[in-house]
C-alpha cells in the first residue's frame, strides 16, 4: 500500500505516532477504571484530569467546561437535545443551517418530529456560508439555540461564527448558540471566547487523533440535560467509563495541532492553491465548489463539480489509480442522493453527482497532487467516452458552476 495517496483527511486523519505513543501506556498498563479508589485507578483519572486540562487551555476554556464524549456526532447531539430539554420552560424555537453535517439535521429533522423542537433551516450562499444577518432575522423571543457549524466538511467554507454569536446574543440574550467545529479545529485554532459561543464540538480524529473522542464545551451556565446518565461521570453531563487511553490520545493530538498550526496551514494552503488551479484547466467542463476566496475557506479543503460523470464512478476509478478520495461526506459516499450542501448551494442535481472532494493532511506532498492530475483528466475522459448520456452542451444552469 505504500504507494497510495491519501486525499481524504476530512474523512479521518491518520493517528500521529506521538498520539499512539501516548495512548499505549493507558492500554497496557494504566487500563485502570478512573472511578476506582486504589492509586493505580487513581494514576487514570490523573490522567484524565491532565487531559481535560490540556483541551480546555486549547480552545481557552475552563477544564470544568469541556464534556468527554465518543466523538462529533454525540457532542452535537448532547448540545441539541442537552439544551433543548433543560430549557423546555423557555421556548423550543432551534435555528440551523441547510449544510449541516447530518448529526446536527438528522437530529433538528427528529425533535421537530416529535414536537420537541420547532426548527427552522437557514439557507446558504452559493459558496457554502452562511450570512449573519439572516441567521439573525430567524432568531425570536422564544429561539434557545443556535448551531451553526463553524466549517464545512464538503466545501470547506469557514462561517463567520463571531459575528453570528454576537448577532443572535443581541437579539435574545437567552438564546445558546452552539457551533460544530470538527473540520476548522485541526486547521484554524478554534477559540470559545473569540467565537463568543456557548457551546462547541470536536472531535479527535479529525486532528491526528482517536477515533471514538470527542468534545462538547459547555460554557459554565449553559441549561444542558444529559443525555446518557447512570455512573455521573463528567460531573453528571455523560454517564459511562471513561476511555482513558482515547482522551489521553485526543489532548495529545490539540497539544500537537496548536504546536505545529503555522506549519500545517502553509503545507495544506500549497497542495490546494495548486490544486484549486490546475484541476479546472486541465479537465473541461469542471469547476471549484465552496468559497474560491480561500481566506474563506479551510486549508487542504478542494472540492470540485465534474460535469456528465458520476462521482462515485471516479472514485472507484481512483482508487484503482492508487487514490483515495471523496465525493462529499464519508457518510454521504454510497448513497445515490446528491449531497444536501451542494444542492442547498444551488448545484443543479444532476451536477451535484459529479462532485468530488480531495483534503491535503500533513503527509501530503506536492507530489501527490502532480500524480491526481496526471491519472484524473483520462479517467474522466475515459467515463464520459463509456457513458450513455451524450456529453453535449452543458445546460444554462450549469454555467455558473463552472470554470469559464
Ligand atoms: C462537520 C462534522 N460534524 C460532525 C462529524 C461527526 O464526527 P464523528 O465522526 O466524530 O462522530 C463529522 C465527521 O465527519 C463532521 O465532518
Amino acid at each position: 500500500m505504500a504507494d497510495r495517496i491519501y486525499l481524504d483527511h476530512a474523512s479521518t486523519t491518520p493517528p500521529d505516532p506521538r498520539v499512539v505513543d501516548a495512548m499505549l501506556t493507558y492500554l497496557r498498563e494504566r487500563w485502570y477504571n478512573p472511578s476506582s479508589i486504589y492509586v493505580e485507578a487513581q494514576q487514570a483519572r490523573a490522567a484524565i484530569n491532565d487531559a481535560r486540562a490540556v483541551v480546555a487551555s486549547a480552545i481557552g476554556a475552563l477544564p470544568e467546561e469541556i464534556i468527554f464524549t465518543s466523538g462529533g456526532s454525540e457532542s452535537d447531539s448532547l448540545a441539541i437535545r442537552g439544551v433543548l430539554e433543560a430549557s423546555k420552560a423557555r421556548g423550543r424555537h432551534f435555528i440551523t443551517c441547510a449544510v449541516e453535517h447530518h448529526a446536527v439535521l438528522d437530529t433538528a429533522e427528529q425533535l421537530g418530529r416529535d414536537g420537541a423542537a420547532e426548527v427552522t433551516i437557514v439557507g446558504v450562499g452559493m459558496d457554502g456560508r452562511v450570512d449573519p444577518a439572516v441567521v439573525a432575522a430567524a432568531v425570536r423571543d422564544d429561539t434557545v439555540l443556535v448551531s451553526i457549524m463553524h466549517a464545512n466538511n464538503e466545501v470547506g467554507a469557514i462561517n463567520d461564527i463571531a459575528e453570528i454569536a454576537k448577532r443572535v446574543h443581541a437579539r435574545n440574550a437567552h438564546a445558546m448558540v452552539h457551533t460544530d467545529a470538527v473540520q476548522s479545529a485541526s486547521h484554524m485554532g478554534v477559540n470559545v471566547h473569540a467565537l463568543g459561543v456557548d457551546l462547541l464540538t470536536l472531535t479527535g480524529h479529525k486532528f491526528y487523533g482517536p477515533r471514538g473522542a470527542g468534545v462538547l464545551y459547555a460554557r459554565s451556565g449553559t441549561p444542558l440535560a444529559p443525555q446518557i446518565i447512570g455512573g455521573g461521570q463528567e460531573k453528571d453531563r455523560r454517564a459511562g467509563t471513561e476511555n482513558t487511553a482515547a482522551l489521553v490520545g485526543l489532548a495529545e493530538a490539540i497539544r500537537i495541532a496548536a504546536a505545529q498550526r503555522e506549519a500545517d496551514i502553509i503545507h495544506e494552503r500549497t497542495l490546494q492553491q495548486r490544486l484549486i488551479e490546475e484541476l479546472p484547466k486541465r479537465i473541461p467542463l469542471a469547476g471549484i465548489t465552496g468559497p474560491r476566496n480561500l481566506d474563506h475557506r479551510l486549508p487542504g479543503s478542494a472540492s470540485f463539480v465534474i460535469a456528465f460523470v458520476e462521482g462515485e464512478s471516479i472514485l472507484l476509478a481512483l482508487d484503482l489509480a492508487g487514490v483515495a478520495a471523496s465525493s462529499g461526506s464519508a457518510c454521504t459516499t454510497g448513497s445515490v442522493e446528491p449531497s444536501h450542501v451542494l444542492v442547498a448551494m444551488g448545484v443543479p442535481p444532476a451536477l451535484a453527482r459529479g462532485s468530488l472532494r480531495f483534503t491535503f493532511g500533513r503527509q501530503n506532498t506536492e507530489a501527490d497532487v502532480d500524480r491526481l492530475l496526471e491519472v484524473l483528466p483520462p479517467i474522466v475522459q475515459r467515463m464520459r467516452a463509456l457513458s450513455p448520456m451524450p456529453v453535449t452542451e452543458p445546460p444554462a444552469d450549469y454555467l455558473p458552476w463552472l470554470a469559464s
